[in-house]
């Protein structure tokens, strides 16, 4: 990437209008590589080009990598919604650093406001289409808790497919686990609106609680706790697609 005059550089990670990035600079909260910088068109170098983390700055206590892309995973409490007005629970968006609200993350595809775990986000058009898609048949794995205990003719039946309302053909999980005789491991490869709640109801059965624990060959990290987000990085955007 080019060289950047350092106002150009805050305004494109989320630190406000060009204006207020300069007044930010002139007032002396900024700096660049561990130095003070007042000059808001001084040149550096964002050192990245993709999601990869670039050149180190600071924004009075926080420190920040320049990334020409943002892709971040959150673990996704319950309670809330992925909408940007939600309706009656607070929204994801509010777990996130204003920063990456004002660079326009969007959440890829929807978790229910009662499902937990792995959530994608991004400001990147493409990559957004590309992850909810339903096109790529993308495997997303989730833990279910059951209402009533089961078989393993249950998880048979997800495999073997089930009729939903307004589905034309019936609907097939492509991997379904017994766990335990109320906790399943199910894949979809689909999005569809309550998926697996749907699919579970349409077996005669009731979803207590749904974890999203992994997305393409990318596991929900272990030391995310729930409400907590990460960058993902290059090795992580890898997995996600490494799914074949
Ligand atoms: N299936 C559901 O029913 N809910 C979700 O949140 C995700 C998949």
């Amino acid at each position: 990437m080019r060289p950047m005059q350092l106002e150009r550089l805050l305004h494109a990670q989320g630190f406000g209008s060009r204006k207020e990035c300069r007044a930010l600079i002139r007032s002396g909260h900024v700096s660049v590589a561990g130095e003070p910088c007042e000059d808001p068109f001084a040149e550096f170098d964002p050192g990245s080009s993709d999601g990869s983390p670039g050149i180190a700055f600071s924004v009075g206590d926080e420190q920040w990598r320049f990334r020409a892309q943002a892709y971040v995973v959150l673990h996704k409490p319950t309670g809330y919604e992925c909408s940007q007005k939600p309706t009656f629970h607070p929204s994801v968006f509010t777990l996130l650093p204003p920063q990456l609200l004002i660079r326009g993350v969007q959440c890829v595809g929807r978790l229910d406001q009662d499902t937990t775990g792995l959530l994608l986000l991004s400001d990147d058009g493409q990559f957004i289409h590309q992850w909810s898609s339903g096109k790529k048949r993308t495997p997303k794995v989730y833990e279910v808790t059951l209402k009533h205990a089961v078989e393993q003719e249950f998880a048979d039946r997800m495999v073997a497919g089930v009729e939903l309302h307004d589905e034309p053909e019936p609907i097939a999980a492509a991997a379904c686990e017994l766990t335990s005789p109320t906790t399943l491991r199910l894949t979809i490869c689909e999005g569809k609106y309550h998926q697996v709640k749907r699919m579970v109801g349409a077996a005669g059965n009731r979803v207590e609680t749904l974890h999203r624990s992994r997305v393409g060959g990318l596991d929900l990290p272990a030391e995310l706790a729930p409400g907590q987000w990460r960058w993902l990085e290059t090795a992580d955007l890898q997995r996600l697609a490494d799914f074949t």
